[in-house]
């Protein structure tokens, strides 16, 4: 069902946009400004793609970019569906999977996320390592093929990583890693879950991406991902945690995210 609605999405997007695709890009809150620039636009409304989800989270737009990005053949994901929105975590399933029947072969994922370490503070990035998928819900429940028994020992791509590890030390900006625990939210987490997350190796908390990042691996993607830290995590600074907040800080972080990807992309597109 996924994959008809995914390849009649691929068919759309190239009857105006027929590009060699090879990378998919996946932008959080906040973070919606990577978006401009793309050379060559061309912008497609989820709702005009079957399959996609709308989103209502006011800071996600829901927007599908095709274009270039420093000489690379790209397919911008501007918005997110959230379990939280729906209830379902397969809810980027559509996408994910029209990423694949386009050609891509990675997918670069970013996000807000709450930090849960001292010397990683609002407006710092964070390239995730590994995730803990703390919800308990899996996007592939209910997959009936095999493929469903996904291996996530090599989940965040090593080659991608270091890639991305070069893009920021040339552009001079400091990219922390960790482990990125996803809670389900819509609420925060309470300062004893932050506690226990620590605990048990969390760096970084937040709503999305790991599901995303699920999805990539069942369809072959290469995945990386990267958060910008927002704020650091409930209990840690005594202020009360606001979606304010994550919209208010996404941009900062979004400057030097923006930096490093170009850099990465500038890269890739001379490979
Ligand atoms: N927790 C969960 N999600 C988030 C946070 C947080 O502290 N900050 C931004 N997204």
């Amino acid at each position: 069902m996924s994959n008809e609605k995914a390849a009649e999405a691929a068919a759309i997007i190239r009857e105006v946009a027929d590009l060699p695709y090879s990378t998919g890009l996946v932008l959080g809150s906040g973070l919606g400004a990577i978006a401009d620039s793309v050379i060559n636009p061309v912008r497609i409304p989820y709702a005009d793609l079957p399959g996609f989800p709308v989103s209502r989270v006011s800071s996600h737009s829901g927007e599908l970019i095709a274009g270039w990005l420093e000489g690379v053949p790209v397919v911008v994901l501007a918005g997110r569906a959230h379990f939280y929105e729906t209830g379902n975590p397969g809810s980027m399933r559509v996408p994910i999977a029209t990423l694949a029947a386009l050609g891509c072969d990675t997918l670069i994922l970013t996000n807000a996320a709450g930090s849960l370490r001292d010397e990683v503070g609002p407006g710092e990035l964070m390239l995730i390592t590994d995730h803990i998928a703390f919800s308990g819900i899996n996007p592939l429940i209910g997959e009936p093929s095999e493929d469903r028994f996904v291996g996530m020992t090599g989940a965040y791509d090593k080659r991608l990583r270091g890639a991305l590890h070069g893009a920021a030390e040339r552009e001079g900006i400091a990219l922390a890693t960790g482990v990125y625990m996803w809670f389900s939210g819509p609420s925060f987490e309470t300062p004893a879950e932050i506690r226990f997350a620590r605990v048990v190796g969390a760096d970084a908390v937040g709503m999305s991406t790991v599901p995303e990042v699920i999805l990539g691996r069942f369809f072959g993607l290469k995945v990386a991902a990267i958060s910008t830290i927002t704020n650091f995590a409930a209990g840690m600074t005594g202020a009360e945690l606001s979606h304010e907040e994550t919209k208010r800080l996404g941009p900062v972080g979004a400057v030097k995210l923006e930096r490093i990807l170009r850099r990465f992309f500038q890269d890739r597109g001379l490979e």
